[in-house]
Formats: structure tokens, sequence, C-alpha cells
């Protein structure tokens, strides 16, 4: 088997983002700002931080945002020049010199795996990475370079888990698996949002997989699943029959930040991390009566 690196990252992020709304209405919910970055400037910093070079962007109707964020703001950086603000200059000229940046239109939400299918062409015959723009994972080593290592020695597509309480069963894809080290399951199937009683294990996949070119012709084959839309999980299950796939669990904090509940979270823990602003948030928030 041809051994390949992994240097190119998809992020779809043309989702409509209903459990967000209101604000969702009419920004996207990628740039919803974690203390001072947008949610989508994390997971781009954890794609370069592991190697990736090429970050390819699943976006659509209202998402301008991203494509502007990642761009030079020439304006911008002209104002700063003469109001005396350079210092500011190279952190906004890094956000788009950190990777080559690659847009591709979702012409309507038909799911994640029809997202992922638009970038069939860019991806070509190598194995890629794929990472959902509303899941932050906060660990020293990037999760994604967790996942990357793993890939080197198995060749094979990694899905990104995490062990979840079984009350959260019914909100993901769970493995049905058999462990073959320390954190790293052998994937027997996937049963998408099962009920507790017919949950095969409580290890969820979250936004993380590095993936075969074998996906793609495997989602050309998927029909439209549950909301009518082509789901990623269907193709897994089919690319689980013909390759072998493992399951690994992450380390780090993960935060669902598409979520308004998981976006508070994520703002409250990012914000005591924070080196400029820890000390006083953790004031302030020491000094609420809760
Ligand atoms: P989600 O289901 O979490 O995102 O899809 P959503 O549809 O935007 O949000 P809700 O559930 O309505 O609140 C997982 C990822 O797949 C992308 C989303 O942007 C998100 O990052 N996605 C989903 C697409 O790019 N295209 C789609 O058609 C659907």
């Amino acid at each position: 088997m041809r051994k390949q690196q992994i240097t190119k990252a998809v992020i779809p992020a043309a989702g409509l983002g209903t459990r967000f709304l209101p604000v969702t209405k009419a920004s996207p919910k990628e740039m919803l700002p974690l203390v001072d970055k947008p949610l989508i400037q994390y997971v781009v910093e954890e794609a370069v931080a592991s190697g990736i070079r090429q970050i390819i962007i699943i976006t659509g109707r209202g998402k301008r945002a991203i494509e502007d964020h990642f761009d030079i703001s020439f304006e911008l950086e002209e104002i700063l020049k003469q109001t005396g603000k350079k210092r500011l200059l190279p952190e906004l000229r890094n956000i788009s010199e950190m990777a080559d940046f690659c847009y591709i239109r979702q012409s309507q939400p038909q799911g994640l795996g029809h997202a992922l299918l638009c970038a069939k062409h860019v991806i070509g015959d190598e194995p890629f990475a794929v990472m959902l723009g509303d899941d932050i994972i906060d660990h020293p080593k990037p999760a994604l370079k967790q996942m990357v290592e793993i890939y080197e020695n198995h060749h094979a597509p990694i899905i990104g888990i995490q062990q979840v309480e079984k009350s959260e069963v019914h909100q993901y894809g769970i493995l049905d698996a058999s462990v073959t080290k320390e954190g790293l399951y052998k994937i027997k199937t996937l049963v998408e949002k099962p009920a507790v009683a017919d949950a095969p294990s409580d290890l969820a996949v979250i936004g993380r997989y590095i993936l075969t070119p074998e996906i793609f012709e495997l989602l050309e084959k998927t029909p439209p699943g549950k909301n009518n839309e082509i789901q990623l999980t269907d193709a897994l299950k089919e690319l689980a029959k013909i390759k072998s796939m493992y399951g690994y669990r992450i380390e780090g904090s993960r935060y669902d930040a598409g979520d308004k509940l998981g976006f508070l979270q994520a703002t409250v823990e990012m914000g005591l991390k924070n080196p400029q602003l820890g000390n006083k948030f953790r004031n302030y928030l020491k000094g609420l009566s809760l």
C-alpha cells in the first residue's frame, strides 16, 4: 500500500446552524467568537499545528465572513499603520498566511456527507483530514496531531472518538468496536444516535476524522438518509466493511460549540485560560453569588 502524508484538511462549514438560532440567521456559527478568535480559527490553528498545509473550507450562502477572515485586510492594515497600532499587524497577517486556503460552495445544505463530496476533486487520491468547524478540542498536543500519529502507524481510516455519558449516546454516532490497545478500537460498525438500550458502547464519534479516498465512491453511492441528507456515518459503515478502520480516543477537553450550552462552557474555560484575561475573569466569576 502507498504510504502518504496527511497534508490536506476539509472543514465543512456550510450547515445552517439551527441549534444556534437566531444568531445564525445571518452570521456563520463558525465565526462566533471564543474569547477573541472565531471558532473556525481554533480549528485551522489545530490543523496547522498538526502539519496540515492546505485547508479546504466548504461554505455556503451567508458564509462570506469566513473567507474575509482568512484573507488579507488591506484597508484595516493601512489604518492600523496610520494610527500607531502597528504592533497588531503580525498577528493579523499570520491569520491569512498560516495555510493555503481553498473554498468550495455547497449550493444546498444536503448533509455532512454531501459537503465532503464537494471536496472530492481537490483531494484526489490521497488520505486527508476532516475537521468540524464547531468542535473545539483543547489539549497541549493538538487533537489532529494525535490522530495523524495513529494514522502513520496503521495507514487506515481513523475516527476521533470520546467516551460520553450513557444519557448522551442518543446524540452521537456510537462505535461497535473491540479494543486494540489503550485508546484505540478496531471498528466493526457504527450506530447513528441509538437509544441507550441499543448502544453497543459509550464511544462517541466527534468532529475529527482521517479518511482515505475510497470514502468518495461510497458517498456517491449513499442515498439520502435521515433528514433527507447524505450522512457521512452511512458511508463510514460501508467503509468499515471493506477496510480496517479504527476509533481513536482523543485526549483533551472537547466542546460542542455549535450548541448553546457547549459554547458557553467553552467560553468560560477558554476565558479562564487566557493569559491576558484569565485572572480578572476568575475574580469576576468568584464574586458571583451562584
Ligand atoms: P451539524 O449538524 O453539526 O451542523 O453538522 P449544522 O447543520 O450547521 O447545525 P445544526 O445541527 O442545524 O445546529 C456538522 C458539520 O457539518 C457541516 C456543518 O457546518 C457542521 O460543521 N455541514 C452540515 C455542512 O457543511 N453541510 C451540510 O449540508 C450539513
